[in-house]
């Protein structure tokens, strides 16, 4: 890998559709480390989907089953960790994350999220003026929580390079 021994786990944050379960993959290939990704671990752990979750238990409920995943998550070594894109809005999940690893803010442009398919968000639920707004909320938190940040706009590989940059 191109880390030293030593290096922390890798924690990628940012916006739904930033690309953090694509890079969080590429980056855990790349260093030989398991990719662990919250939303797929709490469906499967719930058994249902996000979307059921929200709409069957409330948000409430998925940001108690969030923030459990990020306690497991934040227990292992040798692990790239993508976080859903409102692990920001607790502090307790900051904390965890925070001392696990690095914190990577892959900061996609908001215009080029906005025509992405954004399906499987219940949040959003296709609503363009909603994504924005989450956006003004959460960017200053994505921000603050990040050690390094990493505009998401180019090509895969030259996007990869320079997360591998930022860490050295
Ligand atoms: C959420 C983002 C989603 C998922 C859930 C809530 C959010 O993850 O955790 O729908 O609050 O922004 P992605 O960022 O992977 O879409």
């Amino acid at each position: 890998s191109d880390l030293p021994e030593h290096t922390h786990n890798l924690v990628f944050i940012g916006m739904p559709g930033s690309g953090k379960s694509t890079f969080g993959r590429l980056a855990a290939d790349r260093l030989g480390w398991e990719f662990c990704d919250t939303d797929p671990y709490i469906e499967q752990r719930a058994g249902r989907s996000i979307s059921e979750i929200f709409r069957l238990e409330g948000e409430e409920a998925f940001r108690r089953l969030e923030t459990e995943a990020i306690r497991e998550f934040s227990r292992r070594r040798r692990v790239v960790i993508a976080t859903g894109g409102g692990a920001v809005t607790r502090p307790e999940n900051m904390a965890l994350l925070e001392a696990t690893g690095r914190l990577i803010y892959l900061d996609r442009p908001i215009e080029i999220i906005a025509t992405s398919n954004l399906t499987g968000r219940p949040l959003l639920n296709g609503d363009k003026g909603k994504l924005y707004s989450l956006y003004e909320a959460r960017k200053p938190l994505y921000e603050r929580y990040a050690h390094c940040q990493v505009l998401n706009k180019y090509s895969l590989e030259r996007v990869l390079d320079s997360i591998f940059e930022d860490l050295k």
